[in-house]
């Protein structure tokens, strides 16, 4: 087991865009292990490759609350959206002790590379959902807060500037 350390927002290299992974490899597979090991101890339910400073597009979800249903999405792609909005009180691992209400389409469709890295697709709604497309920002370089006023990002990025400083001094 081997945990990631997970980058905290304002981080700049959580505005990184991830590249396609080329092949799923052992390299591919420890990356998921090791990013699901990561996301079980925070404890979290989805967990994007960038917030760990990896610049590939790959995924991890698991929603289940016996955290034993591990989804993996390599080179996640959206191929369709509702017109349909709904607004969710979203967290993100990147941003720690805040929530707010973000509006995405309700459900969507997404194509992806399961861990064997064969395609499949899946129609998702409810929190499925809005984790996708949570951790589908991630990988285009968006934080949640980024939906937020100016004013509520600001104060959030100062926070947490000041949070991890008092951390660094613990250490
Ligand atoms: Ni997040």
């Amino acid at each position: 087991m081997a945990l990631l350390n997970v980058l905290c927002y304002p981080d700049p290299r959580l505005h990184k865009i991830a590249k396609p992974v080329a092949q799923v490899d052992a390299r591919i597979k420890k990356i998921v292990a090791d990013m699901a090991d990561t996301m079980y101890e925070a404890p979290g339910v989805g967990l994007a490759a960038t917030q760990v400073d990896i610049h590939e597009r790959i995924l991890v979800i698991d929603l289940s609350d016996e955290q034993n249903e591990l989804m993996v999405f390599i080179n996640p792609e959206i191929t369709w959206a509702s017109a349909e909005k709904k607004s969710w009180r979203e967290g993100c691992l990147s941003v720690p002790e805040f929530y707010d209400e973000v509006e995405r389409p309700a459900e969507i469709r997404i194509k992806a590379l399961d861990i064997e890295g064969k395609e499949f697709e899946l129609e998702a709604d409810g929190l499925l959902a809005v984790c996708l497309q949570h951790e589908l920002d991630h990988l285009q370089g968006k934080v949640f807060v980024e939906y937020l006023s100016l004013l509520k990002r600001t104060r959030i990025s100062q926070k947490l500037k000041k949070r991890s400083k008092e951390l660094e001094g613990e250490r």
